[in-house]
């Protein structure tokens, strides 16, 4: 009796079609894959970074339809590299690169290309020959960004009457090499040739809070006439404002009376925001993290066979509580300055 009705049961479910447990089922919309994106991050050092790393954890979910493979490659080209080799290896349907540098990524590159699997940039660029290792990128236009910054420097100091050649300014920069720290510090050199500003000296903080904080003690025991810090990012405006309160000094734009005027770069932590507020820190050039929905756009349209922009580049601000400078005008485009309260 009871294999009768197995029989029964057998034959019903192959009549209807019912499913066994792990059988695929027969609804094209419940068979849908998920698309496998290996994200190949390079750390984790700033606010920035943080934020940018949510922005695409926030991107793709499962919900979204993505299987999210992320890698941290804690500041080393070579992790990033193997991160790359291990998504060809598990034949990824989309790599995703947020370099740490420009230089050095032609050969895992043609490795992802002979292997079929478009790579997407994100944020900082990649320096290679043949632009098609890549499908496209997206992220800041830095070089932008520091002219941008230099320029509200001239306007603001112009508007206080003082003499460029007293302006002796130092540069924090970021990781040396990367596309953030090129740009920015490509501003502040030109910027200063430009104006007759001083530059004393040019040293990279790493973007980080700490050796931002390291670096500004040295400088501050070296050079006493700095009136200006130039901090290739807001961690490392966190780190200079330190050293400079630990040395007795104030950070501020009265630079007459001795204080020391603190720019930077990125617009996303909160204290530093909040210190321009106070003036802690006079300008901060806006640098935009939220790449996340950019990229599944991005990978949206490949994935219904269009060609994206190889080059799509972020509209950024620059934030000041200052409102002597309204705007900066760079190649004869006006840019407002967001004037914070
Ligand atoms: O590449 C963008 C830069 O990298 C951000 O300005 C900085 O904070 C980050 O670490």
């Amino acid at each position: 009796m009871k294999r009768f009705l197995l029989m029964l049961i057998c034959m019903a479910c192959l009549l209807t079609g019912c499913r066994g447990i792990g059988e695929k089922t027969s609804d094209p919309e419940e068979e849908k894959q998920l698309i496998t994106v290996g994200f190949s991050q390079l750390g984790a050092e700033s606010d920035w970074r943080k934020a940018n790393t949510e922005s695409m954890l926030q991107a793709f979910t499962e919900e979204n339809g993505y299987e999210l493979i992320m890698e941290d490659g804690q500041q080393k080209q070579v992790n990033q590299i193997t991160a790359i080799r291990t998504f060809i290896q598990r034949e990824v349907d989309y790599i995703v690169l947020a370099p740490v540098t420009e230089e050095g990524w032609e050969t895992v590159l043609e490795e992802a290309k002979d292997a079929g699997i478009p790579v997407i940039i994100v944020d900082r660029q990649v320096k290679v020959k043949d632009k098609d290792l890549f499908t496209c990128w997206v992220g800041s236009d830095f070089a932008l960004e520091g002219r941008k910054a230099t320029e509200w420097l001239h306007a603001f100091t112009r508007a206080q009457g003082i003499d460029p050649a007293e302006i002796n300014v130092v540069d924090i920069q970021g990781t040396l090499g990367s596309s953030a720290q090129i740009g920015r510090s490509a501003g502040i050199l030109d910027a200063s040739k430009k104006y007759g500003w001083k530059l004393l000296a040019q040293v990279s903080g790493e973007y980080t809070q700490a050796r931002g904080r390291e670096v500004m003690n040295y400088f501050l025991k070296v050079y006493d006439q700095i009136n200006v810090v130039y901090c290739e990012n807001d961690n490392e405006a966190l780190g200079v404002i330190e050293a400079v309160e630990a040395a007795g000094r104030k950070v501020g734009s009265d630079i007459r009376n001795g204080e020391i005027l603190v720019m930077s770069f990125d617009g996303v932590n909160e204290t530093a925001l909040q210190f321009a507020r106070e003036d802690k820190i006079s300008c901060i050039g806006e640098c935009n993290p939220l790449h996340g929905p950019r990229v599944r756009k991005i990978i949206e349209s490949l994935e219904k066979g269009e060609t994206p922009e190889k080059y799509e580049y972020v509209d950024e601000s620059i934030f000041s509580s200052l409102d002597q400078v309204q705007a900066v005008e760079v190649d004869g485009e006006s840019y407002p300055v967001t004037l914070l309260k």
